[in-house]
C-alpha cells in the first residue's frame, strides 16, 4: 500500500492551488488535503488498475479527483449542522481552525476542484473523461454520497430497520469506494464478466468499510482513529452496532469479507489478486 500511497502524495503536493486574492481559502483546502487521510480510496482506484495490468498514471488524476471529493465531504461533516466534531486524523477539525465560512467555501472549492482535474487530464481521451466524469458526479451527488449524508441526518434519533442502515452505508460510504473500482474499470476498459465482479467486489468493499468506522467509533483509540470515540452515540445515530450489538456486527463484518474475497477468487488465475484481498482484510481489521 505504501507505494501507492506515496505516488498519489507526491502527485497531490505537486497540484498547484493559486489563490486568485489573499485568504486562508487555500491553505484551509491544503489543510484538510494534507492532514493525514489514509488515502484508501485512491490506493484502491490505482491498486485495482495495476491488477487489471493498466498504467497507474492513467487513474491519477481521477485518484486526486476522489480524494478531494472525499476530503470535501469530511469537512462538511464535521460541521456544527451536521455531526460537529473537534477531531479529524488528530487535527482540529477544518471549520474549528478556520471558522465555519471558510470550512463551507473550501468544501465547495474541493468539490469543484475536482471535475476541473479530471477535464484537465493530459492521460485520457475526451471521451473516458466524460464517463469518469459522470460516474463520479452521480457517486459523489444526490444519488450517492450526499444522498446518504442526508439519509444518515434524518436518522438521527430514531429507530431505523437494518436495510435501511445498510441504504445509508451503500450511498454515504459505499458510493465514493465504488467509484474507485468502477473508475479503475472504466480506465482499463475490461469486459462486462470482470466488470460485474469487480462492482460486487466494490459494494462488499463499502459495506466492510462503514461497518469497521462504526466499531471503531465505540472500540476505537482516540490516538489512533484521530477522532472522537463516541461521536455516534452521541448524535444518536443508528449504527450496525445499536441496531445487531458488537458480536452480530463483527459476524455480518467477517461474512462480507468472505464474500469479498470470494468474488476476488472469481476473476480466475488471469489476474494476480494478491493485493486487492490483503487491502480488503486492512478494511476489516484496521485500528485507523
Ligand atoms: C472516514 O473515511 C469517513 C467514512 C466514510 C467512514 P476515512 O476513514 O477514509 O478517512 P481518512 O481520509 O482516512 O481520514
Ligand atoms: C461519514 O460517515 C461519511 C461521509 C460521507 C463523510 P461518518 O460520519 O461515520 O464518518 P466519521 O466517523 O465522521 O469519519
Ligand atoms: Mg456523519
Ligand atoms: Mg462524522
Ligand atoms: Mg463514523
Amino acid at each position: 500500500m505504501n507505494n501507492y500511497v506515496e505516488q498519489f502524495n507526491e502527485s497531490l503536493n505537486n497540484t498547484k492551488l493559486i489563490p486568485i486574492v489573499e485568504t486562508q481559502l487555500e491553505e484551509s483546502m491544503r489543510y484538510s488535503l494534507s492532514a493525514g487521510g489514509k488515502r484508501i480510496r485512491p490506493v484502491l482506484l490505482l491498486m485495482t488498475l495495476s491488477m487489471l495490468k493498466t498504467d497507474i498514471n492513467k487513474g491519477m488524476e481521477t485518484a486526486k479527483a476522489l480524494e478531494m471529493i472525499h476530503t470535501y465531504s469530511l469537512i462538511h461533516d464535521d460541521l456544527p449542522a451536521m455531526d460537529d466534531d473537534d477531531y479529524r486524523r488528530g487535527k482540529k477539525t477544518n471549520h474549528k481552525l478556520f471558522g465555519e465560512a471558510t470550512a463551507i467555501l473550501a468544501g465547495d472549492a474541493l468539490l469543484t476542484k475536482a471535475f476541473e482535474l479530471i477535464s484537465k487530464d493530459k492521460e485520457l481521451a475526451s471521451e473516458e473523461k466524460v464517463k469518469l466524469i459522470r460516474l463520479l458526479s452521480e457517486a459523489a451527488g444526490h444519488q450517492g454520497m450526499v444522498g446518504g449524508q442526508i439519509l444518515d441526518m434524518d436518522s438521527e434519533n430514531k429507530d431505523i430497520s437494518l436495510d435501511t442502515l445498510r441504504k445509508i452505508h451503500r450511498y454515504k460510504t459505499g458510493a465514493l469506494i465504488r467509484f474507485s473500482v468502477v473508475a479503475a474499470c472504466t480506465i482499463a476498459k475490461v469486459n462486462s464478466k470482470t466488470f460485474l465482479l469487480l462492482d460486487s467486489f466494490s459494494q462488499e468493499l463499502g459495506l466492510i468499510f462503514q461497518i469497521k468506522d462504526d466499531l471503531l467509533d465505540i472500540e476505537g483509540d482516540f490516538d489512533k482513529i484521530g477522532k472522537a470515540v463516541g461521536s455516534d452515540e452521541t448524535n444518536n445515530k443508528s449504527t450496525y452496532i445499536s441496531i445487531l450489538g458488537t458480536t452480530n456486527t463483527k459476524i455480518a463484518l467477517e461474512q462480507h469479507v468472505n464474500q469479498a474475497l470470494y468474488l476476488l477468487e472469481q476473476l480466475g488465475k488471469d489476474y494476480n489478486t494478491e493485493e486487492l484481498k490483503s487491502l480488503t482484510k486492512l478494511f476489516a481489521n484496521r485500528e485507523k
